[in-house]
């Protein structure tokens, strides 16, 4: 059997190595040909030596000591080359394990060079979902999410008919705050709001949890993926996270897809589609967990799951403006410039900006990418204006 070659596009990140410890547990399977990070060159570093790719890109400053390092590996910039890497005839997948709106363009490329495209990233797809899964059709490329609610979707969904679907049930673990009064949300701590009970990853994730805007971000990227309404979307909050998600059936079956709470298992399901293998993983004693809750998201206490749902009635541009305001009002809670419950103000007047203004009708790439830029000032204007 032929490896199948894959891109990691954020390979050291949260995503990105927990991809590495799915190659490396079948060396005989897969191969990582491309490598990308941002700054962690360390880290990249000890990737190359241990995978070996052909490629890897990585911020520009730092090209020129890689090269140094690895004469005979290709180095090149990750924001300008992205797209050359994921087109290349040397990747068969492409794991979208990086944060951001930086994605969306070798998305693009990817899908329009028809690959299997592994998408982790839901920022992309919160900005042009309907464009990418478009182009994937268009294109012949497949699309198969890591996103653990997406993928729990995805594995429900296989074999069924989209319109016998009556709900999807997107859960949500309620993120760090779930237990903390609103009235103290200011008083918590970076690190704390960090500290998610549940899943370990990156900063910008785990605090889109906090806010609940994370699962906002995810109807919408379920409604992209899926093509399924927005009213047919209900979110649920299960704390102990082992449900990773459901679908309900027109007679009232309902297919809810369980696990432990460990990335390699949508990661590799994603590679190995739609053969399984073993994950090395712990597996679920149900007489152990004894029992599962479920409850309703608090609305007033989290209103960023609500703008969501109203930003995804709105559609057009407006999602595309979401995102990117959110991307910096959470780099400014980070870099401790506002309050965590101003994340929320930033983003919503932003968005209210934008809805104020007229609609543009033809949404395109192009309008979508300005979008994303006028968002992003109107977004530091906000912040400066607290
Ligand atoms: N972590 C999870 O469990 C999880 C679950 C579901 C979905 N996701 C989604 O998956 C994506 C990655 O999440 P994560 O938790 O793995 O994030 P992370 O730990 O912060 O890692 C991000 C990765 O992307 C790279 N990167 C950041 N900005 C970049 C840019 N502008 N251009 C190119 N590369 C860039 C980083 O490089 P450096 O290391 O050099 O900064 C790093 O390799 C996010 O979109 C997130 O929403 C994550």
């Amino acid at each position: 059997m032929r490896k199948k070659r894959i891109a990691i596009l954020g390979s050291t990140g949260s995503i990105g190595v927990n991809t590495l410890r799915v190659i490396a547990a079948y060396p005989e399977r897969f191969e990582a040909v491309a490598l990308t990070a941002l700054n962690s060159v360390k880290e990249l570093d000890r990737q190359i030596r241990q995978f070996r790719p052909k490629y890897v890109a990585v911020g520009q400053q730092h090209v020129a000591v890689l090269k140094k390092a690895h004469a005979r590996l290709k180095v090149l910039d990750v924001a300008q080359d992205l797209a050359q890497i994921v087109t290349s005839a040397d990747i068969d997948i492409v794991i979208i394990a990086m944060t951001g709106a930086a994605a969306l363009d070798p998305f693009l490329a990817a899908v329009r060079a028809g690959k299997t495209v592994a998408p982790a990233n839901k920022e992309a797809l919160v900005m042009a979902g309907d464009i990418l899964m478009a182009e994937a059709r268009k294109y012949g490329a497949t699309v198969i999410p890591v996103d653990s609610e997406q993928s729990a979707i995805f594995q429900c969904l296989q074999g069924r008919d989209m319109k016998d679907v009556h709900l999807v049930h997107l859960t949500a673990s309620g993120g760090a705050l779930r237990d903390v009064p609103r009235s103290r949300h200011d008083k918590l701590s970076v690190r704390q709001i960090l500290a998610h009970p549940r899943w370990k990853m990156g900063a910008k994730i785990t605090v889109d949890s906090a806010t609940l805007m994370n699962k906002g971000f995810e109807v919408i990227e379920a409604r992209r993926l899926f093509a399924v309404a927005a009213e047919k979307i209900k979110v649920v909050v299960h704390p102990e996270a082992i449900v990773h998600s459901m679908v309900e059936f027109t007679d009232g079956s309902i297919l809810a897809q369980l696990g432990v709470t460990d990335m390699r298992l949508p990661i590799q399901y994603a590679l190995t589609y739609p053969e399984r293998l073993s994950t090395g993983t712990t597996r679920l004693d149900f007489a152990k967990l004894g029992t599962l809750t479920f409850e309703e998201p608090d609305l007033r206490k989290f209103p960023s799951l609500q703008l969501a749902y109203d930003v995804l009635e709105r559609d057009g541009l407006a999602p595309a403006v979401l995102n990117a305001a959110d991307e910096v009002a959470v780099e400014a809670f980070l870099g401790g410039r506002i309050r965590f419950t101003q994340i929320y103000a930033v983003v919503e007047r932003t968005v209210a900006a934008h809805m104020k203004g007229s609609e543009c009708r033809k949404v395109g790439i192009d309008q979508i990418r300005q979008a994303d830029v006028w968002a992003r000032q109107r977004a530091t204007e906000e912040i400066e204006r607290l």
